[in-house]
């Protein structure tokens, strides 16, 4: 089955209520933390602990979100099975699913509106992989 889980550090905390918030009615999203924003935390240790999750099962999915969305993008690529990609964009969002089958998206909550931030998870989350000549190519990453 299907799961999503998010993440976020203090400077993404935010948006991720807001995508809480938003998806709520439609999917069962899992909050992997922080549960508050009181204090600042490290972005990679939300970002190992939510790939870890995803890569138990190639149907899982992640989103993180940082400030940049860079951060989280770098420390979630350094774990096995996951391809993250930075994303800031509806089409950036779509491609990232159709062409590298990416299995976390990464947003960064100071540099992208809310409304588009929504609407790329939206994609993210919609898109199915392309498969075809992309397979060979995700095999050699
Ligand atoms: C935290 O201030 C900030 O550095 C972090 O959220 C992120 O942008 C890192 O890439």
């Amino acid at each position: 089955m299907k799961k999503i889980f998010i993440a976020s550090d203090h400077g993404g905390f935010n948006l991720k209520k807001n995508i809480l918030k938003y998806f709520n009615k439609n999917y069962l999203i899992k909050d992997l933390g922080p549960k508050q924003n009181k204090k600042s935390v490290d972005y990679p240790d939300f970002a190992h602990k939510l790939c870890k999750q995803v890569a138990k099962n190639k149907n899982h999915v992640g989103i993180l979100v940082c400030g940049s969305g860079v951060g989280m993008s770098i420390a979630a690529n350094k774990n096995k099975g996951i391809r993250a990609a930075l994303c800031y964009s509806v089409k950036n969002a779509k491609l990232s699913r159709l062409h590298n089958d990416a299995n976390v998206i990464t947003l960064g909550e100071r540099l992208i509106k809310k409304t588009v931030a929504l609407k790329c998870v939206e994609s993210f989350l919609k898109t199915e992989f392309e498969g075809g000549r992309h397979i060979k190519r995700i095999k050699k990453i």
